[in-house]
């Protein structure tokens, strides 16, 4: 219950634009291995391999962290709910746009249910499931992925989904870099 609670005050929150972000350097790969962690024992509890892949390089990168940190945790708390066996691989890399503008691709991949075609826009829309029973089966709101959308697109990013039905998801947002950390 005060999990929905949470959700329902942060989308609220995000959907009237009350949240100022703030734009703040942060170092990439620290800042996913921190959400790596928050998702261990879940990921762990369904013994599900738990790969975090990070430049060796420490990069830089320009966002709110914290509201980032909540994307993320629950792009991972999605790919763990949806995926009964192998693994979910949490990633960050340098990419270079068609513009030829440096980023960072940060990317959650699973090997799970996947998402049926046709489906991959709705699955933002608040409170959307694929699965009517979703919600009985592995618990959830439909409020996590619209919560996502709006924290990714309030930083001018969108989030990009690659999904093969039954043999997992991939969702991925970019960040601008800003160059090499101190
Ligand atoms: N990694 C994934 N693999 C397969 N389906 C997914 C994945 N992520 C999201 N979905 C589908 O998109 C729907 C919406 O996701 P969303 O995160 O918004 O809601 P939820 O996880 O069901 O509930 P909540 O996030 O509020 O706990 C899910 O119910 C599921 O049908
Ligand atoms: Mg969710």
């Amino acid at each position: 219950m005060r999990h929905l609670v949470e959700d329902l005050l942060a989308f609220v929150r995000t959907e009237q634009r009350q949240f100022t972000l703030r734009a703040e350097a942060f170092e990439v790969g620290g800042f996913v291995a921190e959400v790596a962690a928050t998702q261990k024992a879940k990921a762990q509890g369904k013994d599900l391999t738990l790969t975090v892949k990070v430049p060796e390089e420490r990069l830089m990168v320009e966002g709110d962290r914290g509201e980032l940190i909540r994307a993320l945790a629950h792009l991972m708390d999605n790919a763990i709910k949806f995926t009964s066996e192998g693994e979910v691989t949490v990633s960050a890399a340098a990419v270079t746009s068609d513009e030829g503008k440096r980023a960072v691709e940060i990317a959650v991949q699973d090997t799970g249910i996947g998402i049926p075609p046709g489906e991959e826009e709705k699955i933002f829309q608040r409170f959307y499931q694929v699965d009517a029973s979703s919600t009985r089966r592995y618990g959830g709101t439909g409020l996590g992925l619209a919560i996502v959308k709006e924290i990714v697109e309030a930083h001018g990013s969108r989030v990009v989904v690659e999904t093969t039905p039954g043999q997992g998801a991939r969702f991925a947002f970019r960040l601008p870099l800003v160059g090499p950390a101190t």
